[in-house]
């Protein structure tokens, strides 16, 4: 299997207006693929499509070749999709240990992990816990509660509690959106560092943060793809050039 996610003709209507219109697109396994494209380009309705938030209008949705068009948000990390960022799951009173813990716990539970074993299991899960809340740089919050931490370590909380569900494919919504300078880098060195071990899917509007990090890069603009390449492609593309200077 060289593509975990296939887009074939992919479209939205919001009555007249053709939000996403014939979108294709496949994910190779391990990748970092990008959309990029201007405000209102149909970035959070293809988006929301492949989460499961909007029934498409038309198309459909594979992953790793099985039909998933119109599967609603619920069903999919359980078969391996996480998104992060569109809605918010931190419980504020609860610590970030809490908060992961119960992350963790809620998959293993309905996965693979053996059930007449159950000291084991929560062996596992403090452990995979305590991984999962390093990985994303917030060791030293791990007892304070979600509500006293600030705005960048509350998105990496949220990036950590996405990682509970063990994704092979992980969708992120403009992951660094309201972020400080220093909070962008390091949420791009996170995703960078992540890719690693799932494939991603990000969705983004500056241009900057995907051309340092992606493999493949498709633009769209007025819902429809416009180009597809290399960061370097992509960078030298008039008419990626054009719909950032014109709607920019
Ligand atoms: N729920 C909706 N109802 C009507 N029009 C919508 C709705 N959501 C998005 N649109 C329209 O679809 C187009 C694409 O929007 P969107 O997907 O939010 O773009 P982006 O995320 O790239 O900024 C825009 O013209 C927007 O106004
Ligand atoms: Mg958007």
């Amino acid at each position: 299997m060289k593509n975990i996610l296939k887009i074939n003709n992919l479209s939205k209507n919001f009555g007249n207006v053709s939000a996403v219109n014939n979108v294709n697109l496949a994910v190779e396994v391990g990748s970092i693929h990008s959309v990029i494209g201007p405000n209102g380009a149909g970035k959070s309705t293809f988006f929301n499509m492949i989460s499961g938030v909007l029934p498409p209008s038309s198309g459909k949705v594979y992953y790793k070749n099985n039909d998933i068009t119109g599967f609603e948000s619920y069903k999919l990390p359980h078969m391996g999709i996480a998104k992060c960022f569109q809605i918010t799951n931190v419980f504020p009173k609860l610590s970030v240990r809490e908060n992961v813990w119960s992350s963790v716990f809620s998959c293993a539970r309905k996965s693979k992990f053996d059930f007449f074993k159950p000291l084991s299991n929560f062996k596992y899960i403090a452990e995979e816990t305590e991984k999962i809340i390093s990985d994303v740089g917030l060791s030293h919050k791990i007892n304070d509660k979600a509500e006293e931490l600030s705005h960048g370590q509350q998105r990496m909380l949220e990036m950590a509690i996405t990682l509970g569900a063990k994704p092979e494919l992980l969708l992120l919504d403009e992951p660094t959106q309201g972020l400080a300078p220093e909070a962008t880098l390091e949420m791009t060195k996170l995703i960078q560092k992540l890719s690693k071990k799932h494939t991603i899917l990000l969705i983004e509007h500056k241009m900057h943060i995907v051309m340092e990090i992606s493999k493949v890069i498709t633009v769209l603009n007025f819902g429809e793809v416009i180009d597809e390449g290399t960061p370097s492609e992509v960078k030298e593309s008039k008419k990626v050039q054009d719909a950032y200077l014109g709607r920019g």
